[in-house]
């Protein structure tokens, strides 16, 4: 509890920095950083204070949440059709939630600032040069040449401008929709992986006190996820809801000692685990269901079925299965349910196009993907699949909870 009161915006520079690029020019990341501190916010406290609330009502099993989007968002695609039709797909996906189960779904998109992305090695191997690997458009290039991996600054006012351009546009779809009321927003978040840069974007206000101005919700990807990572300690100063990405590797008592670094009043909505484990969910998430519940920590429960299930195709794609995504899907919602926690909704990787990147057994095979293969990142869902996945997570809901009241 002590740490509490040593928390500043930069007190995370006293703990180990994970998955960082090396800045050459200092001066230039200096001024860049400057000039993010003086600008303008993305989003606004009262629209987090919204999401907060509206938060409470999932922890207490009256609503659920998408979160979806890009892996990766990049300068070269975007435009202002791409994010109509990413609003769109969203939508769509939470009315058939809201349409079969009468119950209230929160939008959440992976949008406006999600730019930067861990990466297991820090350099690759390209016709025998050793070059930086990319990190996503804030940070470098994906062409495979010296130039364009130099991490550069002003990549980190490319990336402001679009998250905040993207934020606007999102913010007129809003206002105009007919029957407005609080689930029509469509909230936003991203990784909090870039520290300099998601630093510069947390100021105080009267409304919530310290906060981030870059999102509406933050998460802690998993390779950032540890106790004493740096990541969670800039997180557990801001009082933005925080999701943390939970792999199978998580161990009960880091994950214990996160929460209680990210949420040490045990607020409830606070804190989402989005749990990624692929197939090993049946055995590890029991255990940290067990102790969360024990240490009677208030959670929301998502289920991320993509992270851990991406494998190379045996023509050289990186992919994702349906059929293993289902699977996740399922099984989360069967553990959950078994152990009378409730389910506050799903985290997908999708693409507004019509891209071929995660195959299906009965609509895509691995010959079909090298059609409109385009991610620099992971491979996502397009609208057909996401539309499909969103229908099973909703059936899956539909049989896990009429199963567990009939036997309750
Ligand atoms: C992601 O969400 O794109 C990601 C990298 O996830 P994770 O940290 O769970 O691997
Ligand atoms: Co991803």
């Amino acid at each position: 509890m002590t740490e509490l009161f040593t928390w500043t915006p930069d007190s995370w520079k006293n703990y180990q920095a994970k998955q960082q690029p090396d800045y050459q020019n200092i001066n230039e990341f200096n001024r860049v950083i400057a000039q993010i501190q003086k600008a303008e916010v993305i989003t606004t406290a009262t629209k987090t204070a919204n999401l907060l609330q509206l938060l409470r009502q999932v922890a207490n099993g009256e609503a659920l949440i998408i979160q979806a989007g890009d892996c990766a968002e990049s300068f070269s695609e975007f435009s202002e059709i791409r994010v109509t039709a990413f609003t769109k797909l969203l939508t769509k996906m939470q009315q058939l939630i809201t349409k079969a189960l009468d119950k209230n779904v929160i939008k959440l998109g992976r949008i406006a600032g999600q730019f930067a992305k861990p990466r297991s090695n820090s350099s690759e191997i390209v016709n025998s040069q050793i070059l930086p690997v990319y990190r996503g458009d804030i940070i470098n290039g994906y062409a495979t040449n010296i130039e364009a991996r130099t991490a550069d600054p002003k990549r980190m006012l490319l990336a402001y401008k679009q998250a905040q351009y993207t934020a606007q546009l999102l913010a007129r779809f809003d206002k105009q929709e007919v029957n407005k009321d609080a689930y029509q927003t469509t909230f936003i978040s991203h990784e909090a992986l870039l520290l300099p840069y998601e630093q510069a974007f947390i100021r105080q206000n009267n409304i919530i006190n310290w906060y981030s101005g870059a999102a509406d919700s933050l998460w802690i990807g998993k390779r950032t996820a540890e106790p004493q990572s740096a990541h969670v300690e800039m997180l557990r100063g801001i009082a933005n809801p925080i999701a943390i990405k939970v792999c199978a590797d998580m161990t009960s008592d880091d994950l214990i000692k996160i929460i209680d670094k990210i949420n040490p009043y045990n607020l409830t909505a606070k804190v989402m685990l989005v749990i990624r484990m692929g197939a090993h969910i049946s055995k590890q998430l029991p255990k940290l269901i067990r102790a969360i519940t024990q240490e009677k920590k208030s959670v929301i429960w998502l289920t991320d079925p993509m992270h851990a299930n991406t494998y190379k195709a045996s023509n050289g794609y990186k992919t994702r299965s349906l059929t293993a995504i289902y699977a996740e899907v399922e099984n989360f919602l069967k553990i959950i349910h078994h152990y009378n926690c409730y389910a506050g909704g799903i985290h997908l990787e999708v693409s507004p196009l019509d891209v071929t990147e995660c195959i299906d057994a009965n609509y895509m095979s691995e010959e079909q993907l090298s059609v409109n293969y385009q991610t620099l990142c992971d491979p996502r869902l397009n609208p057909q699949q996401a539309l499909a996945v969103t229908k099973f997570f909703m059936s899956c809901l539909q049989k896990y909870q009429i199963s567990h009241n009939i036997i309750s």
